[in-house]
């Protein structure tokens, strides 16, 4: 009996508990209408913008007019504010270095830079008028000598092909608005910049790993020897068609190996790395001096690229050989590199001689 009582009240409790929600909503007013534009004069309480013109933008500016423009700002404070977000630089509206790097990036950086690698591709283009190709005095033999293996050709042309990634996508982020936009126009070149700008952060650190790699795979036959001293004095008689004696690289090469690949590379790998992450709580100055490094470094970077690129393709014939298949004639060995070519022979050092059949050559033991 008692049990079948409070089985009744839990009935009544539970259905009371459900017909609630329905009574309330039978009870409450309509719901207003949500509105279709942000409340003005009516909101009660809320005080209304004055209705003051927006500035208009200095003369000469490329500014849209409207309150978020460069003048508009000119009056806001730099001193730091009060911030509860915590972090380098939070608590700052307005950074005035930020002035003096955008107008040395966009001044000096971007046309000083600029015309210099226009200059070396004009040095390039006179060179080759002037010289033409450099091909071979002697006859080639037919014999074939490994000039690098399928290891160091890959670890190279990891580093090139990323490096003319870099190098492009750079352009386009750097000089792009001078020279694509005015032919791309603004949808195009936004487009392409959002691409190379993507290319660029996620190559970069491929880069770098890639670079690593080919020090350690290369530098044993780059440290500089005597005699290299005597092969820079005279450019290597590269120009008066008498080249003079050098081992596996020439001192040309190894200075590109130093300058370019251990200095420049760890310069703008390591500035890159602070662009690249700006999670790593580096302020914006910090941001601002790493990017004018990182700029000034490509810019002799890709120059001395475009010269190492063009020597081992239209200048040296047979060279681009040597980075497509790993082989290079005797008689290119015995011209371009001849102290290595002896000591090939000589049996002092690894790579292979073949014939054109890859068999070892008579006297090749
Ligand atoms: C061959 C090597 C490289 C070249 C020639 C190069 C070139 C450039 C150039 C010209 C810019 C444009 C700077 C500007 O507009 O102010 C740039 C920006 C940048 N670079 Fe490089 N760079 C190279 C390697 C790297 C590496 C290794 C990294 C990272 C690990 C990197 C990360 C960046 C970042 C994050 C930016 C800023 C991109 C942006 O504005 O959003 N770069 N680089």
């Amino acid at each position: 009996m008692l049990k079948a009582r409070a089985r009744l009240a839990g009935a009544l409790i539970l259905g009371a508990a459900l017909a609630l929600p329905l009574v309330a909503s039978a009870q409450a007013p309509a719901s207003p209408p949500v509105p279709t534009t942000a409340p003005t004069r009516d909101a009660g309480n809320v005080p209304v913008a004055p209705q003051v013109a927006a500035p208009k933008p200095a003369a000469g500016s490329t500014a849209v007019p409207g309150w978020n423009n460069p003048p508009a700002w000119d009056s806001a404070s730099e001193r730091p504010q009060y911030a509860s977000v915590p972090g380098i630089d939070t608590n700052r509206l307005i950074q005035g270095a930020g002035r003096e790097w955008r107008e040395f990036r966009n001044g000096p950086v971007t046309r000083l830079g600029g015309w210099m690698l226009v200059g070396v591709l004009a040095i390039i283009l006179v060179l080759y008028l002037w010289k033409g190709t450099i091909r071979l005095h002697g006859p080639p033999t037919g014999r074939l000598i490994e000039r690098f293996n399928a290891v160091e050709r890959a670890s190279h042309w990891v580093v090139a092909i990323s490096f003319v990634f870099l190098a492009l996508s750079g352009i386009v982020i750097l000089w792009g608005k001078h020279i694509i936009l005015p032919w791309l126009g603004y949808g195009g070149f936004s487009w392409l910049t959002v691409l190379s700008k993507n290319i660029h952060n996620f190559v970069g650190p491929l880069f770098i790993f890639s670079i690593v790699v080919m020090f350690l795979i290369y530098v044993k036959d780059n440290f500089f020897a005597p005699g290299d001293g005597a092969w820079l004095a005279r450019a290597g008689g590269m120009l008066s068609g008498n080249e003079m004696p050098s081992g596996r690289f020439n001192a040309g090469e190894k200075l590109w190996f130093w300058i370019g690949l251990v200095i420049l590379g760890t310069v703008i790998s390591v500035t890159g790395l602070i662009l690249d992450f700006p999670n790593w709580n580096q302020g914006r100055q910090a941001m601002q001096q790493a990017n004018s490094i990182h700029v000034i470094a490509a810019v002799f970077f890709i120059a001395l690229g475009l010269g190492h690129a063009y020597m081992g393709t239209l200048m040296v014939a047979g060279a681009w050989r040597a980075m497509k298949d790993g082989y290079v004639d005797e008689t290119w060995a015995k011209e371009h590199h001849s102290l290595w070519y002896e000591d090939v022979k000589a049996g002092r050092r690894p790579e292979k001689i073949m014939t054109g059949t890859a068999q070892p050559a008579p006297g090749d033991d």
